[in-house]
């Protein structure tokens, strides 16, 4: 699902990659493309169509691009390309977002950041998803004395919490086995609970150590020393901006990729970046967050992290060949455009 901006030429450059990783491998994919957000909206007047429901119900795996464009900021909500990502999230029950954030070390001066406070970077921010203030109710804009408020609603049941703090808990174990619980604890209900459930699930999990942050001071900590974090986990919200934030450690947005997980093993991964608006249409967007959101695919939903691996290696490689989109472009290199980054990680795949 390409959807809008430079949805479409990212995804088209992750397919082509897909599609050359499994040539010649014992897994087979069929594709099938679909219509979400604004591309959905102009073509069936709605962001999440009942066809797009449909395909995505029926697939493994959903891959897809970005939604958005100002063109469609004044559409009533329900209508916005937004609420058709939204939606997705919500019909598959794809709670667990898992948004890894690495510096390939091709990249430690494309980082805003001093090379020493982020080479070696390998965090991971695993996301709630599906709850949050995102989805409370009720919500809207109300007349309140005289005067128009608008109105969200932040809840998390035990469940949800518990939920997501497994798949947390279980990637830690996996990973450097430290577990770092981001909240606000101090002001909000939804927070004490996050807290208490987790500090539950930690003597479920003696390897992993668990510990706790409030969400301003790990914003702060992110640009401080990030390397002091393993895997974080956080709520809808605090995870959105947390992860947009921890992209800039890695170079650019446009080298992080996400997978959104449920409990059925069914999988939607997208780049943690939007639709760019100001650069679509011109070649320039970097799709190595889409590609190595496809590598993820692999890993997740087929199983293959073989091929995933093949994937991210061949990203290593067209980093060090020195081929560079504008946003990670350095002294040096030499730029080039989202297609030849593509076919360049197709070549370096090693058929
Ligand atoms: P954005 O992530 O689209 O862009 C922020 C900045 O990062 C822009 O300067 C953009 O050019 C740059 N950028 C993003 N991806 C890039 C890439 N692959 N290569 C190079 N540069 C890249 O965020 P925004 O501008 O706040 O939002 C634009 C639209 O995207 C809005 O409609 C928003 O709602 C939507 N959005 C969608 C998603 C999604 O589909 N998952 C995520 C975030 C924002
Ligand atoms: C993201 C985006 C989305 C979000 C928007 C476009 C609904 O920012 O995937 O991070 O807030 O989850
Ligand atoms: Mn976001």
């Amino acid at each position: 699902m390409p959807g809008d901006g430079i949805g479409p030429e990212i995804t088209e450059q992750a397919v082509n990659v897909l599609k050359a990783v499994v040539e010649g491998s014992d897994l087979e994919l069929s594709f099938t493309d679909g219509l979400i957000g604004g591309a959905a909206f102009d073509a069936e007047g709605q962001p999440f169509p009942e066809i797009t429901r449909q395909q995505a119900n029926e697939a493994d795996a959903v891959l897809l691009g970005a939604v958005g464009s100002p063109q469609y900021d004044e559409l009533d909500r329900p209508l916005r390309p937004e609420r058709g990502l939204l939606a997705i999230r919500k019909e598959l029950g794809l709670f667990a977002n898992l948004r890894p954030a690495m510096l390939y070390s091709a990249l430690a001066d494309a980082s805003s950041l001093k090379p020493e406070v982020v080479s070696g970077l390998d965090i991971l921010i695993v996301r709630e998803l599906t709850g949050g203030v995102y989805f409370g109710q009720p919500r809207g804009i109300r007349e309140v004395d005289g005067q128009r408020e608008g109105f969200n609603t932040m809840h998390y049941n035990e469940g949800e919490i518990e939920r997501i703090g497994r798949v947390a808990f279980e990637a830690a174990q996996k990973r450097g086995k430290r577990l770092c619980s981001v909240d606000k604890a101090n002001v909000l209900e939804t927070s004490e609970l996050w807290r208490e459930v987790m500090n539950r699930l930690a003597a479920e999990y003696p390897d992993v150590e668990l510990s706790h942050m409030y969400v301003d001071n790990a914003a702060m900590q992110l640009v401080r020393a990030p390397k002091q974090f393993d895997v974080i986990v956080t709520e809808n919200l605090f995870g959105d901006i947390l992860s947009d934030q921890a992209s800039m450690l890695s170079g650019s947005i446009g080298m992080l990729p996400s997978a959104s997980l449920n409990e059925k093993g069914q999988g939607l991964y997208e780049p943690s970046h939007g639709s760019a608006p100001d650069i679509a249409g011109q070649g320039v967007a970097n799709p190595m967050a889409t590609i190595l959101s496809a590598a993820m695919l692999l890993r997740y939903s087929f199983g293959r992290g073989d091929l995933a691996e093949r994937i991210e290696n061949a990203c290593v490689a067209v980093l060090d060949q020195g081929l560079r989109t504008p946003d990670i472009m350095q002294a040096g290199m030499r730029q080039v455009s989202t297609a030849e980054i593509g076919e360049a990680v197709v070549n370096a795949l090693g058929n």
